[in-house]
């Protein structure tokens, strides 16, 4: 067994797809608080597979955690559980504080405590593979060197510095308890299941829908572009071999202006669903107010991944976005469930206390 936190989101319910899609793989124990970022119809393929047991609950609650490691105990854990939209944390931090931070520390020292009563290869072998994101790393200007795992952390948003919290903790586990860790810090991801309040989701839902594409400044902020499945093998890889105590950054050397972006997807669009009135999508971009305290630029240096364990993406941000565009149009029925909110409906009812 492994645990999965955070499984039912974006990145985690790929993560846990892409894990049980090979037919040897260890079961998942799959622990998530169902926010409003979690959508277990995202996992709706492994209703029948009893490799994949879900759990609601919170990372942040001790006496269940603990019963997890003690009932299922699983050789890894890999923490994806977090509060992740920027946007968000400038409203409301207290939850990302409550979640990166204090979550995850309760996360160690449950781990630990599991950990501590391992025995021989059990022990050997246990990891805690922490999940983390290219901002703790702050902002480049337009002729800095990519970030590389030795940057100094610069993290600007109450996100970014709830992640750069957690990467401490995560750290000085390690360091003063010999706690066994590995640490992933990855750039921007896109692909199936990515909740339409980022982005990229956002653009494609809401070109068709005929709403406006809202580009935050004058959209020359850049970013570092990762198909998603290219991040869960990463993660995968670094999981199997990565060297206790090390960071790795994860990244799909795609660099994009935010209005680049935005026109490949009118483009792609254009071709694949045309506007019935004969114009560009493109017509539809509208630049709206900045971000307080927008980041300028991401650029991840991924070469220490490539030369110690072989990772590299297999998808460019070309084939990445097709794909991801083609997947928004084939999946009409998910679509429609996040944006009236209907997924939630039947999640209230299962879960209500
Ligand atoms: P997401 O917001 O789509 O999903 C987060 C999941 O965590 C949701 O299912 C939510 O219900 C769950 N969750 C939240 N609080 C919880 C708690 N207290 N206990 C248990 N579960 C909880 O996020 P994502 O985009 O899939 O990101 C996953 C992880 O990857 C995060 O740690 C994020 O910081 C990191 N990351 C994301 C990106 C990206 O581009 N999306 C890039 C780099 C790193
Ligand atoms: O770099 C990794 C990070 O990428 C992850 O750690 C975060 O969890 C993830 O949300 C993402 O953060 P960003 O802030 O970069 O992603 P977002 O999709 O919100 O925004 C991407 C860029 O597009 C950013 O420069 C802001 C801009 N933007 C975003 C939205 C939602 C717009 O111009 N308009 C928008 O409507």
């Amino acid at each position: 067994m492994i645990l999965v936190t955070g499984g039912a989101g974006f990145i985690g319910a790929n993560f846990v797809l892409d894990w049980l899609a090979s037919p040897n793989a260890e079961g998942v124990v799959n622990l998530d608080k169902l926010t409003y970022a979690g959508n277990l119809t995202n996992l709706q393929s492994l209703q029948k597979d009893s490799r994949h047991i879900f759990v609601h609950g919170d990372i942040g609650d001790k006496a269940l955690v603990s019963k997890l490691l003690a009932e299922h105990r699983p050789r890894a854990i890999v923490n994806f559980a977090a509060e992740s939209h920027v946007d968000r944390s400038i409203h409301g931090p207290a939850e990302f504080i409550q979640t990166n931070i204090v979550g995850t520390f309760n996360l160690l020292e449950c781990a630990r405590e599991y950990w501590g009563g391992l025995q021989g290869t059990a022990k050997e072998q246990f990891r805690f593979h922490h999940v983390s994101t290219d901002e703790v790393y702050g902002s480049l200007s337009a002729s800095d060197p990519a970030f590389s795992e030795t940057n100094p952390y610069e993290p600007n948003s109450p996100y970014s510095a709830s992640k750069a919290a957690s990467d401490h903790l995560v750290r000085a586990w390690f360091h003063t308890y010999g706690f066994p860790v590995v640490t992933t810090n990855c750039s921007n991801n896109y692909g199936p299941y990515h909740f339409p309040e980022k982005l990229i989701p956002l653009v494609i839902l809401n070109a068709l829908n005929g709403k406006p594409l809202p580009v935050y400044g004058d959209g020359q902020q850049i970013r570092d572009w990762l198909y998603v499945g290219d991040h869960c093998s990463a993660i995968r890889e670094v999981l199997a071999k990565g060297e206790l105590g090390e960071t790795y950054n994860i990244g799909g050397w795609n660099e994009k202006a935010n209005l680049d972006v935005v026109n490949t997807i009118c483009k792609i669009l254009d071709e694949l669903k045309p506007r019935a009135d004969g114009k560009t999508y493109a017509e539809q971009i509208t630049f709206v107010k900045d971000r307080p305290g927008h980041d300028r630029r991401y650029a991840i240096d991924a070469s220490k991944v490539e030369k110690a364990l072989g990772w590299r993406p297999a998808e460019t941000f070309d084939t990445g976005i097709r794909k991801t565009v083609q997947w928004y149009l084939d999946n009409p029925l998910w679509v429609d469930g996040v944006v009236t909110g209907s997924y939630r409906e039947w999640l209230d009812k299962q879960y209500q206390s």
